[in-house]
This record gives structure tokens, C-alpha cells and sequence, in this order.
């Protein structure tokens, strides 16, 4: 159901009911799917400046809920499910030509595909120092054993750990990936005055870059910053893995499915892998972002690294700031009209 809501109403209300969606005032329509209640506050506060009238509705875009797109060219959508093939084909049909998505990476939405019914799809840019002050702060947690210490701190065990911890200077670190969020990486690092090393498909020159193999057997920490496509997918593989030096750390703020989970899983196990830290998860899907204090975990993957005492694992939070998340609404925002007004040129 869509409804107006009074703004009085709007102001008094402190929690969003489980599932909602409302639209607010005149200007241009903008059907926002997948609308957490942070996200659902900022649109609030900034589409009137935009003079964009937004429809905000919590449950991510299916077919149920392609109606609620009432006639509206452009819809902003979460990172958080997969559009499907009939989802798109569905929007297609109810005249939605630009899908907006609030996240960097679309591997959750296959443009080609939405190409092929109509549809553009456009990401966000948001400040790339929201993931890029997360992955330093995991490259330093691993490398200094924190998950190690805090369980035992958390154990009421004070001793020092057995394993000492190692500083970054005395590292090679490779980076792959050096979009904007890799660059930022790379700009901290420097600070550290370790040694880095760069790979990517479109080499910048600020760095040492490298090819991808020599850059897995030449690093001490690896920290991945690279969409997930077929290209990437598994991109340390097993093969890869096994080149890497002894007891060295990987880093994962990109996607899950950019390693080969098993693999790594296999390398941290039997300690030839020192440690890793990983903000996303091979199949994280229906199990980062919900309370699952109360339910089995069914991912053996997850269940086997959760067991490593030098194995980091946070739920894909990187990107989450105050910054970033109000860039990323803005940007969604300012994504749609420019689409519409590249649209009223062509009429
Ligand atoms: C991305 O922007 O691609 C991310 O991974 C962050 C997302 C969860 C909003």
C-alpha cells in the first residue's frame, strides 16, 4: 500500500512499522525500493531540495511490488537483494527506463539484461574513505591479531598472545583494484610507510603496478578493492592462493565471491595463510544484515572461519557512515534527474 503521510505524523513517529512505504510531496516521482528507515530520514530531508517527491517502500523491488512504481521513470533500489530477471522485465513493463542502485558494485543486477528490456542501471559514488578507513583498520587488526586478543580479553585472559604482532612498515602490501576506494586505500598506506604494490585493469600511475600474479606472490597483505564480474570472480583461486607467501593476510572490503571461499578457508587452516579479515562472505546473502542471534548457521564456510581465532569477519558495514550514506541518498537522487533531464533533451 502506498499512503500520504502527514508530515506531523511523520515527525511523531520514532520507529517505522515492519513494512511501509509512503510517498511525500509534488515534484518530480522517484520510487525508492529496499528504503531502510536511515535512508527512508534522509531522502525525507533531501528530496525537497532536489524537488524530487519520492515514494519510499521498505521491501526490496519485486514483481509484487512493481505497481508502486505508479507511472514514475526512475526507481532507486537497495544493494541488499538481486533484481531478477521477471523484477526487471516487470519494471520494464510498468515504463521504468532508469534503475538506480545505492552502491557502488551492481552485481546484484544484470544490466545487460535490463539493457535488453529498457532499463539503464547507474550506481552511487559515495566517499570512498568510509571503506577505506574500515579496510586500514581490519589490515591493522589483522595483522596485530586482534580478533585473537579480544577473545581472550573477552575471556577475562590477559596474557600477552603467543603470536607478536607485525607493523606495516616492515610489509609489502598489493592492492587490487585502484578505483576510488583502492586509491584512498593506497593514500593511507603511504602514511604507513609500507611498501605497495597496485594491479589493475586500467593501470593508474601513482603506484608500482604489477601484474595480478606477481602482486599475490610478492605481498604480505593483499586487500582486494575490484567489482565482482566474471572476470573477477575467484580471482584468488586456489591456484592463486596457494602462490601466496607464508602467513600472509587477506583483506576483502569488495565482494564475497571475489575469493574462492574454500580455498581460503583450506589456507587459513592449515596455517600456511597468516590471518584474514573480511567485511564481505561468499554467500552472505540471507545472513548479513539479520539477527540470526537465535538460528543455526547453515554456511559450513562461515561455521569453519568462524573457528579460526586469525579470522576477522564483519557483516559487508564498510560503507556504512553518516557520510556515506547520506552521499550515496543524494547521489541516487541526483543520478535520476540527470537522467531525466538527459531524457527531456532527447524529446
Ligand atoms: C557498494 O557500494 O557496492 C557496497 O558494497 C556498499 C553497499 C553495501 C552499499
Amino acid at each position: 500500500m502506498t499512503y500520504r503521510e502527514p508530515a506531523r505524523t511523520a515527525a511523531r513517529r520514532t520507529r517505522a512499522p515492519a513494512s511501509w512505504s509512503f510517498a511525500t510531496a509534488p515534484g518530480m516521482g522517484l520510487t525508492v525500493y529496499g528504503c531502510e528507515p536511515d535512508e527512508a530520514a534522509l531522502f525525507r530531508q533531501l528530496a525537497p531540495r532536489f524537488g524530487v517527491a519520492p515514494t519510499l517502500v521498505e521491501d526490496a523491488v519485486s514483481e509484487a511490488n512493481v505497481a508502486l512504481v505508479a507511472g514514475n521513470r526512475c526507481i532507486s533500489v537497495g544493494h541488499k537483494t538481486r533484481i531478477t530477471e521477471r523484477t526487471l522485465l516487470a519494471l520494464g513493463q510498468a515504463g521504468v527506463q532508469y534503475v538506480s542502485t545505492r552502491s557502488v558494485g551492481c552485481n546484484h543486477i544484470d544490466v545487460e539484461y535490463a539493457k535488453s528490456v529498457g532499463i539503464s542501471v547507474g550506481n552511487v559514488a559515495y566517499s570512498p574513505d568510509s571503506v577505506a578507513d574500515y579496510t586500514l583498520m581490519l589490515m591493522l587488526m589483522a595483522v596485530r591479531n586482534a580478533q585473537s586478543t579480544l577473545r581472550r580479553t573477552d575471556a577475562h585472559d590477559y596474557r600477552l598472545n603467543e603470536e607478536r604482532g607485525k607493523e606495516l612498515r616492515d610489509l609489502t602490501v598489493g592492492t587490487v583494484g585502484t578505483g576510488r576506494i583502492g586509491a584512498a586505500v593506497m593514500d593511507r598506506l603511504r602514511g604507513f610507510g609500507c611498501r605497495i604494490l597496485a594491479h589493475d585493469i586500467r593501470p593508474g600511475t601513482n603506484a608500482e603496478y604489477v601484474p595480478l600474479g606477481e602482486l599475490v606472490r610478492q605481498s604480505d597483505l593483499v586487500t582486494l578493492h575490484t567489482p565482482l564480474n566474471a572476470e573477477t570472480h575467484h580471482l584468488l583461486d586456489r591456484r592463486r592462493i596457494d602462490t601466496m607467501k607464508p602467513g600472509a593476510y587477506v583483506i576483502n572490503t569488495g565482494r564475497g565471491a571475489l575469493i574462492d571461499t574454500e580455498a581460503l578457508a583450506s589456507a587459513l587452516e592449515s596455517g600456511a595463510l597468516g590471518g584474514a579479515a573480511l567485511d564481505v562472505l561468499e554467500g552472505e546473502d540471507g545472513i548479513f544484515y539479520a539477527d540470526r542471534r537465535d538460528a543455526p548457521i547453515e554456511s559450513e564456510l562461515l561455521l569453519r572461519l568462524r573457528k579460526l581465532p586469525n579470522v576477522l569477519i564483519t557483516p559487508h558495514t564498510a560503507y556504512y557512515t553518516d557520510h556515506a550514506l547520506a552521499d550515496m541518498v543524494e547521489s541516487s537522487i541526483v543520478n535520476c534527474l540527470d537522467f531525466e533531464s538527459r531524457k527531456q533533451h532527447w524529446i
